[in-house]
């Protein structure tokens, strides 16, 4: 697989539910480092198990593509905040991913010296959105709520694919930059107090699909952003590509 051009960011999708085959479920298992073992035994439910599971191993199935570095061998370190990236093989180390994993499904965003951040939600209306909103929103997302309720998901995963490309998890406050989303344009962001930043170093990609919504935020400045999306079996086969 080509690296990642300029600009450009893979998203890789893979979907834990769907798996059965006991082997290669055991296949994936074998990809996870002693750590990644810990944590996924930790979780309770079969579902949320095979969920770490399946999305570890996507991450490994995925760098692999690029690199001729089997999927075990991939070493990652943890920054301050807990943001993963890669360790070893150090030569690697400009490949920049990030992971994201909800109901069903995980994915994750691959780019090549690029900080990149990618969040997907279910949008199942299971909680009480509009606390949520007024809790963690800033004043001008929430006046946009008012007039378009149906938004809040946009904003969710906007302002988390930001949080997650910074890499410095929730010591920036939520409610520090507001995201504007104005019909049938590209998602722009605003920078407030407490949180310095410069708005041309962003662009924001959102996609509104069937259950879920997924938003990718790229430090790739002025330039266009160019999503390709693939959807795979990790460990299972080689994945199509479609080019959105
Ligand atoms: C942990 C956090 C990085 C993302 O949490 P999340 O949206 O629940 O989880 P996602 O599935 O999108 O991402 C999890 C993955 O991000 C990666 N990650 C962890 N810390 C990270 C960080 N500081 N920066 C970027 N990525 C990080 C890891 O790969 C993690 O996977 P793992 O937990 O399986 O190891 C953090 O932003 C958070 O706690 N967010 C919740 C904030 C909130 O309450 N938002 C409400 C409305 S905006």
């Amino acid at each position: 697989m080509i690296l990642p051009a300029e600009g450009e960011t893979h998203l890789w999708w893979a979907f834990p539910d769907r798996i059965h085959d006991p082997e290669l479920l055991e296949r994936q298992f074998a990809t996870l480092s002693a750590e990644e073992r810990e944590r996924q035994r930790r979780f309770v439910s079969e579902r949320d198990r095979k969920r770490y599971l399946v999305s570890h191993a996507l991450v490994r199935h995925a760098l692999s593509q690029y690199a001729s570095v089997p999927p075990r061998e991939w070493q990652f370190e943890l920054n301050p905040y807990g943001r993963p990236s890669i360790r070893e093989p150090a030569a690697w180390r400009s490949l920049q991913f990030n992971l994201s994993h909800t109901e069903g499904r995980a994915v994750v965003a691959v780019a090549w010296e690029m900080d990149i951040g990618v969040d997907v939600e279910s949008t199942a209306p299971e909680r009480d959105l509009a606390e949520i909103a007024e809790r963690y929103f800033s004043p001008i997302e929430i006046a946009q709520l008012r007039k378009k309720p149906e938004a809040f998901f946009d904003f969710w995963t906007l302002k988390e694919a930001y949080i997650k490309a910074r890499g410095m998890g929730l010591s920036i406050p939520l409610d520090s930059f507001s995201f504007l989303l104005e019909d049938a344009e590209e998602p722009r962001i605003l920078f407030h107090e407490g949180c310095p930043d410069r708005p041309d170093r962003w662009r924001f990609a959102l996609r509104r699909g069937d259950g879920y919504r997924v938003a990718v935020a790229a430090a790739v400045g002025t330039k266009p952003l160019r999503i390709i999306e693939r959807e795979t079996v990790p460990l299972e086969e080689s994945p199509a590509a479609r080019d959105t």
